[in-house]
């Protein structure tokens, strides 16, 4: 028997697909298909992909010419395949020639003639982009605005802002600059905020009243009630409406949580997040508070491993003449765990993130909020263990593309529950309110 091997994303299945597999179907008796994983596709800068993995691979198990599907996870894994199903022939399309001449020494190499004028980018583009419209004055918009490149079906045409070398860019690349909010929302589908957190209310009830969906920096509102009415707002208007804290989408990071919840380290009794830089201003010039630029990054995981029911917060903040604060500690207790969390603009320390548990803990280097990788630390060190994963775009990127596919399907699966975003207003509310809260 003949068994051919094949590989691919096989993302919206086209006829150039299926034209390929019949092809290697005919090349032999057996035909394997191998369907590459998400995580595989995202270290090849294939971030695109509309599909997920199982999607894809029914999509591939349909068609009725694969006799076998297989994943593709990593590296060199063709290799492996190819010994271990007792592979003769190894064949994709001609775009690739050249590209798998080394495994000539393992199985026959067949190039087959790619199909002209169909492949699964041109079908991705073919739609009608998302208009995004930028709101903001910190350098942080450039940053986005940049990884917006790498996302396909996202297009940004506009741009708010009162800062003279974002408006510069603006003018260079966009259709329109504006200092006018509602002149923002006009031309645009969906709008980005990273405006201070004390407009993001009346700007985001206005984009939602306007039909725009919204991705906003966190934290939502400085109230859990204001962001709990524009959630209702948005789902009755079917929008969507999403919290952005890019360390969520960093795959490290979100790797760290399940692992956790999975029990590899037990019991969690403490989480400890630092989030500190020293800079008088805010990055935009103005003055932001250390809570509001740094406090949902920092009580994400705290959020996310011990849950929201805490019983206690106390807070203990420095604050400058100007009346924002430099520095705030946060000390959660909760009735199985305690957290702390420091946070602010003005004050350095360790920007580390660990999680103790009764069998070990975690151990996130600074800075942990945009990590590649983390530590299981155990009282045995030959226990120890290290997971290193891709971060592109400090996770920006794939928070940007949550988005787009949220909008395109009408429905979100954000990686920050609505309980979390809510909890993140309300520490916000507690210390507009200065509850539990000593001066330091
Ligand atoms: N293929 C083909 N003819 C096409 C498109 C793809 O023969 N018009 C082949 C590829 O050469 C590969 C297999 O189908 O062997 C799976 O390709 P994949 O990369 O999943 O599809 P593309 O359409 O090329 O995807 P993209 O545009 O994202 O690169």
């Amino acid at each position: 028997m003949v068994k051919v091997i094949t590989y691919g994303t096989y993302d919206l299945l086209h006829y150039g697909h299926i034209r390929l597999l019949e092809r290697a179907k005919a090349l032999g008796d057996w035909l394997i298909v191998g369907v590459t994983a998400d995580d595989f596709d995202k270290q090849r800068g294939k971030i695109n992909v509309r599909q997920s993995l199982m999607e894809r691979i029914e999509a591939v198990r349909a068609t009725g010419l694969a006799d076998e599907v297989i994943v593709e996870e990593y590296e060199g894994q063709k290799i492996d395949d190819i010994r271990k199903y007792d592979i003769d022939i190894f064949t994709v399309g001609s775009d690739w020639v050249g590209k798998f001449d080394y495994l000539n020494a393992y199985c026959k190499v067949v190039y087959l003639p790619r199909t002209e004028g169909v492949s699964s980018s041109e079908i991705r583009e073919s739609r009608r982009p998302v208009r995004l419209g930028l709101a903001g004055d910190a350098r942080f918009v450039s940053k986005l605005w940049g990884e917006c490149a790498f996302v396909n079906g996202l297009h940004v045409s506009a741009l708010y802002t009162r800062s003279e070398a974002l408006a510069e860019r603006g003018r260079r690349e966009l259709e329109l600059v504006t200092d006018d909010f509602d002149r923002l929302l006009e031309g645009v589908d969906a709008v980005y905020l990273r405006t201070r957190p004390e407009e993001h209310a009346s700007q985001l009830r206005r984009a939602l009243e306007a039909g725009r969906h919204v991705l906003c920096e966190s934290p939502l509102t400085l109230s859990r009630a204001e962001s709990e009415e524009l959630m209702a707002l948005a789902r009755e208007k079917k929008l969507i409406l999403m919290e952005a804290v890019k360390t969520a989408y960093a795959t490290a990071y979100a790797r760290l949580l399940l692992l956790v919840k999975g029990g590899r380290i037990g019991e969690v009794l403490s989480v400890d997040a630092a989030c500190t830089s020293i800079r008088e201003n805010g990055e935009d010039g103005a003055e932001w508070n250390g809570i509001h630029e740094w406090g949902p990054t920092a009580l994400l995981p705290v959020f996310q491993l011990l849950g929201t029911d805490y019983r206690d917060c106390r807070i203990a903040a420095r604050f400058r003449d100007g009346g924002q604060d430099s520095f705030t500690k946060l000390d959660f207790v909760y009735g199985h765990a305690v957290a702390g969390v420091k946070v602010g603009d003005g004050v350095k320390t360790e920007g580390e993130l660990v999680v103790s548990g009764t069998k070990g803990y975690l151990y996130v280097p600074a800075p942990w909020w945009k990590t590649d990788y983390f530590e299981l630390r155990c009282e045995d060190p030959a226990d120890n263990k290290r997971w290193f994963y891709q971060l592109d775009g400090e996770g920006i990127r794939y928070e940007l593309v949550a988005f787009t596919r949220a909008i395109e399907r009408g429905r979100l699966i954000s990686d920050i529950d609505e309980s979390v975003t809510l909890a993140i207003s309300a520490v916000m509310e507690d210390f507009e309110q200065r509850r539990n809260m000593t001066l330091l």
